[in-house]
């Protein structure tokens, strides 16, 4: 089947480079530039474990074509996929639909067959049938059906959500093609029984807001309880280790933390409160307040006890913030907590050190401002707090003997949850949550 992915961002690539994977012609098309020379020559603009050698399997095997041409896109698919961003709007909370809106504008008026646009991104519920009106009004030969097929993969384990969901989405109309068409591009994922969930567009689309909205109030629940344990001088961990047991609960999305970051979360729980804002159900939503408010309660929350570790002001401190990515195995700094503390600190007033392992380069471009420095040796030299704030492998097994004799000061603080309080204590260090 000739598949062709509109947008070749994280979702894009790694939706093509599977689908090319199981066998099918895939045309992605990316309209950046930049991004465009990178992808045509195997690399991506991002990282993304296992991604990069997939991305050249199908390049190499002639699967997968890369093309800037929606001219070329339109002559060639059978069915287009949207996969484009849908990022928070600069001005509200809302989700900027200009980049979707545009892939429509720009394909369907160059169709010259029937043709069926799935959707990937995350969008409010609506969409879908907003963007079928607007399709029709700009094609006059040619039928075109909408449907929604909401993506739920997480960055570090893309190509795994892929080709191995734990569902499949498909919001449609009755008596289209989708559902058929939809059996045949994922029949072997679906061989191997994952679930299949067909549903109308508004369903589907609430689906994914559902998913995201839950998952962001389980962080900020435990969250919540890490704040009330502080206070009760409680443990959190083992709150969450043993209400996690019920399988109602179950363990994962329980580690308490600086919270939520990324490119998702965040801004999609505020999409959705503005969407049922304008639905006139805004009351139902006002809960997600409360979880945003908690969630970026523990940015503040660090700062407020880096200062206090350091006698109450930052002012002239040295601070090594270990962490810049909004979670580990990703070069991902959207809304990232730690790049968010790193940069409150320097307002006020301390010399903030930052290092990752691979998120540098773009922590680079989103807070210039901030000190880059090398190694976690460099980070941490003559610190008068080092502070743990994204929990990459490197750092959960840092030596404790070995970096204290690197800092001025041997104070901790643990962001994540995720280093072994017994080692850092018994070395010497004061170790704070
Ligand atoms: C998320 C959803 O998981 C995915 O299904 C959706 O399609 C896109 O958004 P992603 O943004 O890649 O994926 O990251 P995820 O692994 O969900 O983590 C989000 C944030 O929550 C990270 O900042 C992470 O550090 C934080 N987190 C996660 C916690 O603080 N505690 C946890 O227990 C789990």
């Amino acid at each position: 089947m000739r598949l062709v992915v509109l947008g070749m961002g994280y979702l894009g690539a790694a939706h093509a480079a599977c689908m090319a994977s199981i066998g099918h012609e895939v045309l992605g098309v990316e309209t950046d530039p930049a991004r465009l020379a990178k992808l045509k020559t195997g690399q991506l603009p991002f990282y993304e474990p296992g991604l990069t050698d997939l991305l050249n399997k199908t390049l190499d095997s002639g699967h997968l074509v890369i093309t800037n041409s929606y001219s070329e896109a339109a002559a060639w698919g059978d069915i287009f996929f949207i996969a484009v961003g849908t990022p928070q709007k600069r001005s509200d909370p809302s989700a900027d639909l200009s980049f979707v809106d545009a892939v429509i504008d720009e394909l369907v008026p160059q169709l010259r067959h029937d043709a069926l646009i799935v959707g990937k991104s995350t969008v409010p519920v609506g969409t879908a049938a907003r963007l079928s009106e607007r399709a029709a009004a700009l094609s006059d030969k040619v039928t075109v059906e909408i449907a929604w097929n909401p993506e739920f993969l997480r960055e570090g384990y893309a190509i795994k959500d892929t080709l191995q969901p734990d569902r499949i989405v498909l919001g449609c109309v009755e008596n289209g093609s989708a559902e058929q068409t939809a059996r045949e591009i994922y029949e072997p994922i679906l061989n191997t029984e994952t679930p299949f969930i067909v549903t109308d567009t508004s369903t589907a689309e609430l689906v994914k807001a559902a998913a995201n909205a839950f998952l962001a109030t389980k962080i900020s629940f435990i969250n919540a309880m890490a704040e009330v344990c502080l206070a009760a001088g409680a443990d959190v961990l083992a709150i969450a280790k043993a209400i996690g047991y019920d399988p109602r609960i179950g363990h994962r999305f329980l580690r308490p933390g600086i919270g939520f970051g990324g490119g998702c979360l965040p801004k999609d729980i505020r999409a959705f409160m503005a969407s049922a804002g304008e639905l006139g159900a805004a009351e139902a939503l006002t809960f997600l307040r409360e979880v945003d408010a908690i969630n970026m309660r523990r940015r503040n929350r660090m700062v407020s006890t880096a200062s206090d570790s350091c006698g109450g002001s930052l002012l002239g401190k040295r601070v090594a913030v270990l962490g810049a990515a909004f979670k580990p195995d990703s070069d991902d700094v959207r809304d990232s907590p730690a790049l968010n503390v790193a940069g409150q600190m320097q307002l006020q007033g301390a010399s903030v050190a930052v290092y990752d392992p691979r998120a540098m380069a773009n922590a680079r471009l989103l807070f210039p401002t901030l000190f880059y420095a090398d190694s976690v040796d460099q980070a941490c030299k003559d610190a008068d707090i080092v502070m743990v704030l994204t929990e990459w492998s490197e750092f959960v097994n840092l030596d404790p003997v070995v970096v204290g004799r690197l800092v001025r000061a041997r104070t901790v603080i643990d962001g994540r949850f995720c280093l072994d309080k017994r080692r850092w204590t018994d070395a010497g260090w004061e170790y704070r949550i």
